[in-house]
Order: C-alpha cells, then structure tokens, then sequence
C-alpha cells in the first residue's frame, strides 16, 4: 500500500512539474509574439488615389500575416506632399526611431530612405523601375537592405486593348511628367512597343501640374487617343487632363484602375489595393526574420481588365461586346 502511495505521488509530481515547464514555455511563447510591438514607418510621396490605394493594402497585408494596427503593430504614417525636404526629413525620423521596418510608396519615396539608411530594412511600395531607380542592384537578388513590389504595366496588353477599341487610330499622344522615373521607364516601354500595335507615338511631357491643362490642350489637337504612364503628378491631377481630353472627345487610356475611375477610358491595370497587400506581406516575412537582401523583387503581371462605361457614352466610343462581356465578367465597370 505504502509502495502505492509513493509510486501516485511521484506521479503527481512529474506531471506537475512537466505542467509548469509548459505553462513557463507558452508564457514565454505570448510575451514574444504577442505583447511586443513593432513598428513600421510608412513614408507617402503624395496624395492620389492609386497611393492612397497601395497604403490600405499595405495596412491590410501586414494583418492578414497576423500584425494589426493599434495591437501588436504601430504605424508611423507620413506624407510628403510631394516635398523634397519633407521626403527626407521623414526619412529621418524613421532611422532616428530606429523603426523594425520602413515602406516608401513611390519612387521619390523610397529614394528618400535609401538615402536615410543602409540598415533598416525598407520594402518599396509599387516602384515601378527599381533597378533603374537605383534601389537594388537586381530584382532577383537586391543585395542591400531594399526589396518590395513593383507595379511595372502590363504595355502590351493595354496597346493591344486601345488597338481592339480604336481600331482605326494612328497617332498615340503620351503624356508625362519629365522629373519622374517611374513614368519614363514607362514611356520608353511605350515608344518601342506602339510599332507593333500600328501607332505613332508623339511624347508630350510637363513640368507640373501648373503646365497640364496648357500641355494637354495642344495634345488633344494632335492626336488620336492618350496613353497615361504611371505618373504621380498626373494621377495626382487626373480630373485636369480628363476634362481638357474628354471635352474634345480625346480617350484616354491610362496605367491603373484608379486613373480610369478618375476619367480614363479603360486599361488593363494592375489593382493598386492588391498591389498594397502584396507589399504589407512583404513586411511581414521582413518582421519575422527575413533579410531584403536575399527576396526578390515581386511583379505583378496579369492584369485587370478595367472599362469607364461613362466615358464611353459621353465620348460616343463603343466597346466591342467581348471587351465588354471581359471585363463585367472578371474584371471592372465604371458606370
Ligand atoms: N510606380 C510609381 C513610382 O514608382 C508609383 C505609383 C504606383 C503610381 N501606382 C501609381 C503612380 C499609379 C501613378 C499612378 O513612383
């Protein structure tokens, strides 16, 4: 009996002691993963529509990989309103916060924190050329402390999908803004692809917003249809170039859904949103231990097939029924 009682003792002990092991274990486990904040600077070029898309993504991203806003993640969010001396000055703060992670929506953005620093990781938000923009020595293996997502457009797609709509139109007018990156490399894909899709491309490029209307009104006289690269001045003040171009009854076909929505015609754009979410993920893998330098640049390539039915009418276009059936089907409608 006495043998028994010992032998239930002994029992009961290892049990205890194995349970608290584990309760000091789990412990442990939730203070790592759930009591420690991190924080995650989020540096803006501007306000557009398509940022202000990429930006709730990227909040979005970062919660669907289990880090939420206000509980286990802070977001120091700053926009630049397009100024230089902001853009660096934010840059700043990040590094001097010594932040876990940073994002640069946009060229000039990111730029800005790679100038800041060599240490914290930073995840470019939809960059649209970020070799050429000297951010990461290749997309394969950026090399440094830079990696993210790029919004390069589907070119071919959308000059195929202006062929299909305006299957009569010769001269492709391509505006742009001179100082931006991102929209030059888009310009150049441009040029060297209208060929053979039977354009001309005539560039028209401003200097800011202040020269659109005056630019856009030469253009709409000389052309027959308007390409928009992804051009933040110009997405910034879409509502400027899509009524000096509607008005004379000029479509414009644009990069992104956001613009389209704005005014354009239609495009085969990549959704700013998801483009967001993808970036937010990005983040996250960085949060949990994953070192920029060895992740790829990620592409999005297939596109949205996205039409403006408004425009349509006003501009007296019809769509063909396929583009038509396409996008109500698995893509987008503007009524
Ligand atoms: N790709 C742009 C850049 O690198 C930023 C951008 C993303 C953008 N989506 C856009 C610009 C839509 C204009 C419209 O700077």
């Amino acid at each position: 009996m006495k043998k028994m009682i010992t032998f239930v003792v002994a029992i009961i002990v290892v049990i205890a002691i194995g349970f608290g092991i584990s309760m000091g274990h789990s412990n442990k486990k939730s203070s790592d993963q759930k009591d420690q904040v991190r924080t995650v600077g989020i540096l803006q070029l501007m306000s557009h529509p398509a940022l202000d898309a990429i930006h709730k993504g990227i909040v979005a991203g970062l919660k669907d990989e289990g880090y939420t806003k206000g509980k286990n993640l802070k977001i120091d969010f700053q926009n630049a309103q397009a100024d230089q001396s902001n853009l660096k000055s934010m840059s700043e703060r990040f590094v001097n916060n010594n932040d876990d992670a940073t994002v640069g929506i946009a060229t000039p953005s990111a730029q800005a924190l790679a100038d800041a620093t060599k240490k914290i990781p930073i995840v470019m938000g939809a960059i649209t050329d970020p070799v050429a923009a000297k951010l990461v020595q290749s997309v394969k293996k950026p090399g440094g402390n830079i990696t993210g997502v790029s919004d390069q457009a589907p070119i071919d797609a959308q000059l195929k999908l202006i062929r299909q709509i305006m299957p009569k139109a010769k001269t492709l007018g391509v505006i742009y803004t001179s100082s931006d990156e991102s929209s030059q490399a888009q310009v150049k894909m441009v040029v060297d692809k209208a060929p053979k899709y039977g354009f001309t491309v005539k560039k028209y490029s401003i200097s800011s917003t202040n020269d659109l209307n005056q630019v856009a009104g030469q253009m709409v006289t000389q052309v027959q249809a308007i390409f928009v690269p992804t051009d933040n001045t110009i997405a910034s003040a879409m509502p400027t170039l899509s009524s000096v171009a509607n008005g004379k009854k000029i479509p414009i076909f644009p990069t992104v859904d956001t613009m389209v929505k704005q005014g354009g015609l239609a495009t085969v754009g990549l959704d700013q949103y998801q483009l967001g979410v993808e970036t937010g993920k990005m983040v996250a893998k960085i949060l949990k231990g994953d070192k920029p330098a060895t992740m790829p640049v990620k592409f999005m390539d297939k596109g949205n097939l996205v039409i403006n039915e408004k425009v349509a009418k006003e501009l007296g276009i019809k769509i063909p029924a396929s583009v038509q059936v396409k996008a109500e089907k698995s893509g987008e409608v503007f009524k």
